[in-house]
């Protein structure tokens, strides 16, 4: 056990495939978290998922397959407590009580609700529906509830999210400002994330459907994918001695850059610098590296695949563990929302335990 066992909390899209993007710049981490005696709770946000819908989705089916993948690329229930947002409705509760002392002027900048905004004014397709829904501006208000609701005082998450933890921040001590010190303030930590870029060389792979290598594919679809990687460019000087990923990829061409990236976190480092070398030396040398690339993410996806369709992976064990760890977290959760009520000065619930 550590010193200090630290409340950790990190929320995920229920997206359904996961890809390589996925897993490097997030799953990882949350393993790594795993059993150092902090305590982890990863939580599906399937009422975040609402906040950009046009059409139905079946996010419950999307949350299953996701969580089979997690299970199987190693996050373990036992250790985490795994459960869907939704399945803690008083979230919701928190939310709208938070919602009360939330300027609006403050959510028209987050990054979220603005970026829809600007793809609106740019007159974009496809965003049919309620697109700046009531729902997307409280984004920021439902998200810390999140986070305050469990007490969390780390909160793992990547760049584009940073913004909305300060805004849970800022959020909590104005609450504790105004109503007495309830609410324990969160930090956003550095997810040990890595960005990675997609397979069309644009700068992040899920950006788009067709430019991801994701962690169920068969080495039939792998080598597809692979070898649809565009590399006709010859390759350029690369004006540097280091052979680091860091140094080496930043000045390829981007979808170039997206194999030596892989090859790079999945191949030994020789073979990595094997083909570097070849890089530098400008030999013809794209169709071997796409066959070794290929041969390495599928020895990657082979286990696996098989975990994920082992017999104790199933659905049903799924949803088992979700009802129980939403069952674990309710109390804590209900106990915050609790004092928050009394602080504000509603009081606490009369039905409710
Ligand atoms: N907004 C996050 C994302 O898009 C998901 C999320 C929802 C989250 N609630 C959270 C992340 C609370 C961290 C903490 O990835």
């Amino acid at each position: 056990m550590s010193a200090k066992q630290e409340i950790i909390l990190s929320g995920i899209r229920p997206t359904g495939r996961l890809h390589y993007g996925n897993y490097f710049g997030a799953i990882k981490s949350f393993i790594e978290l795993q059993g150092k005696g902090h305590q982890c709770y990863y939580f599906i946000a399937d009422y975040h998922a609402l906040t950009t819908i046009s059409e139905r989705v079946d996010f419950f089916q999307q949350t299953i397959d996701m969580l089979r993948t997690y299970v199987a690329c190693g996050l373990d229930p036992a250790q985490s407590v795994i459960y869907r947002q939704s399945d803690l409705p008083c979230t919701a509760e928190l939310s709208l009580l938070l919602g009360m002392i939330t300027n609006i002027g403050h959510l028209e900048r987050g990054t979220t609700y603005k970026d829809k905004l600007s793809k609106l004014e740019q007159g974009a397709q496809g965003l049919e529906g309620n697109p700046l829904s009531f729902g997307l501006l409280g984004y920021p208000v439902l998200m810390a509830a999140d986070i305050l609701i469990v007490r969390a005082n780390q909160v793992p998450v990547g760049d584009d999210q940073r913004q909305h933890v300060e805004m849970a921040m800022d959020i909590a001590q104005k609450f504790n400002h105004r109503f007495g010190e309830t609410l324990t303030i969160p930090r956003a930590v550095q997810r040990n994330a890595l960005r990675l870029p997609g397979l069309d060389g644009s700068a992040k792979m899920g950006k788009s459907d067709n430019n991801t290598l994701d962690l169920l594919d068969d080495p039939k679809t792998v080598l597809k994918k692979i070898k649809g990687v565009q590399t006709t460019t010859d390759p350029e000087p690369l004006d540097t001695e280091s052979n680091d990923p860091d140094a080496v990829i930043p000045r390829m061409p981007n979808s170039v850059g997206a194999l030596y990236r892989m090859l790079s976190l999945l191949a030994p480092e020789e073979v990595y610098l094997e083909f570097v070398g070849k890089y530098r030396r400008g030999e013809k040398f794209y169709g071997t590296l796409k066959t070794t690339l290929a041969e390495y993410v599928s020895k990657f996806n082979e286990p696996i695949i098989e975990r994920f369709n082992a017999p104790e992976n199933t659905p049903e064990s799924v949803k088992d563990f979700l009802r129980e760890n939403a069952r674990k977290v309710t109390p804590v959760a209900l106990e915050t929302v609790e004092a928050c009520r009394e602080a504000m000065g509603i009081g606490r619930s009369l039905y409710r335990a």
